[in-house]
C-alpha cells in the first residue's frame, strides 16, 4: 500500500526515539499559541470562516472569540510555566509579544516606498515567523544544543515561516475560499499591501498612493487586483518564498544527515508546492 507523503513524514517523526517528553510539550503549546492566534486574527480580520467552518467569532461573536483565544493562552502559559525552564519560558514569551507587534505592524503601512517591504517581511516574522523560529529553538535547547546549533534551528524556523506567510499572501490572491477554508482575495479589502502588491509597484507605480489610502477609494480594490495579475508580482513572490526555503535548506545542510533532516528538507518542498 502507498504511503501518502505526509503521512511518511509524520512516520518518520515517530520514529524518533530521543524525542524528549520536554520537547512533545513544546509542540503543544505552540500549536494552542497557534490556534489562539487565529482565533484572535479572525477577529480582527472580521473573518467568518476557518479551515472550511465558521469561525469562533461568526459563531460565538467578537467578545467570546478575544476570551476564547486569551483562554487558551492561559492554559498554554501554565503548561509552559510547569516545564520549569527559565530559558524556554522567556523564548516562547518573545513570540506572544512578537505576534501582537505583528498585528499592529499590519495595522500601519510605511509613508516611505522604500521601507514597505523592509516593513512588510519584519512584520511577516513577527506574526507568523516568530512562532516557528522560537519554537524550533526551544526544542534545539531541550536536547542539549549549544547556541550554533540553536542558531541552526532558529534560521531555519525563521526562514519557513516568512515562506509560508508569503504563500499564504501569494494565495489569498490566486485560490478559492472553498479550496482555503477561510476567504481569500481579502487582504486588499483589508487595506492590506502585501508581496505580490508590493512587487506590482515596480511595474505599475500607480498603486502607491492606493497603498497609502489602503485601497479604500471606490474602484481600488479591483484596480490594484488587476494590476497585480497583470504584473509579475506573484512570480516573484513564489520566487522570494522559494529563495528563504532554499536557505532553510542551507542552513541545516550543516546537520549530520538524517530522517529528521530528510524531513525537515520534505516540509520546504510541501510548503513551496501547497495549494491551500
Ligand atoms: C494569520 O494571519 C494569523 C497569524 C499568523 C497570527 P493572516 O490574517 O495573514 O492569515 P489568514 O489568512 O487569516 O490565515
Ligand atoms: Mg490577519
Ligand atoms: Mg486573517
Amino acid at each position: 500500500m502507498e504511503v501518502l507523503p505526509c503521512l511518511s513524514v509524520a512516520l518518520d517523526f515517530v520514529s524518533f526515539s530521543r524525542l524528549f517528553e520536554s520537547q512533545l510539550e513544546i509542540a503543544k503549546i505552540a500549536e494552542m499559541i497557534h490556534t489562539a492566534s487565529l482565533v484572535h486574527d479572525d477577529v480582527i480580520d472580521a473573518s467568518d470562516t476557518r479551515r472550511g467552518k465558521p469561525s469562533v467569532n461568526s459563531l460565538y461573536g467578537q467578545r467570546k472569540a478575544v476570551m476564547a483565544g486569551d483562554y487558551i493562552l492561559s492554559v498554554a502559559s501554565a503548561m509552559l510555566a510547569r516545564m520549569r525552564n527559565e530559558e524556554v519560558i522567556v523564548i516562547l514569551c518573545q513570540v506572544l509579544s512578537d505576534l501582537v507587534q505583528g498585528e499592529f505592524m499590519q495595522l500601519g503601512s510605511k509613508e516611505n516606498e522604500n521601507e514597505r517591504f523592509a516593513h512588510y517581511l519584519r512584520k511577516s516574522f513577527k506574526k507568523t515567523a516568530s512562532l516557528l523560529a522560537y519554537s524550533c529553538k526551544a526544542v534545539a535547547l531541550l536536547s542539549g544544543a549549544d547556541d550554533d546549533l540553536q542558531e541552526v534551528a532558529f534560521q531555519y524556523g525563521r526562514n519557513v515561516g516568512i515562506a509560508f506567510q508569503l504563500l499564504d499572501d501569494l494565495l489569498d490572491f490566486v485560490a478559492s475560499s472553498n479550496h482555503m477554508g477561510k476567504p481569500t482575495v481579502i487582504d486588499l479589502k483589508m487595506g492590506l499591501a502585501t508581496a505580490p502588491v508590493l512587487f506590482a509597484c515596480e511595474k505599475f507605480p500607480e498603486l502607491n498612493p492606493m497603498i497609502m489610502r489602503r485601497f479604500q477609494e471606490p474602484g481600488d480594490v479591483q484596480k490594484a487586483f488587476e494590476f497585480v495579475h497583470k504584473s509579475d508580482g506573484l512570480e516573484q513572490t513564489q520566487f522570494l518564498a522559494r529563495q528563504h526555503c532554499d536557505e532553510a535548506v542551507r542552513v541545516i545542510s550543516s546537520l549530520k544527515p538524517s530522517i529528521e533532516q530528510k524531513a525537515l528538507i520534505t516540509i520546504t518542498d510541501k510548503l513551496l508546492n501547497r495549494s491551500k
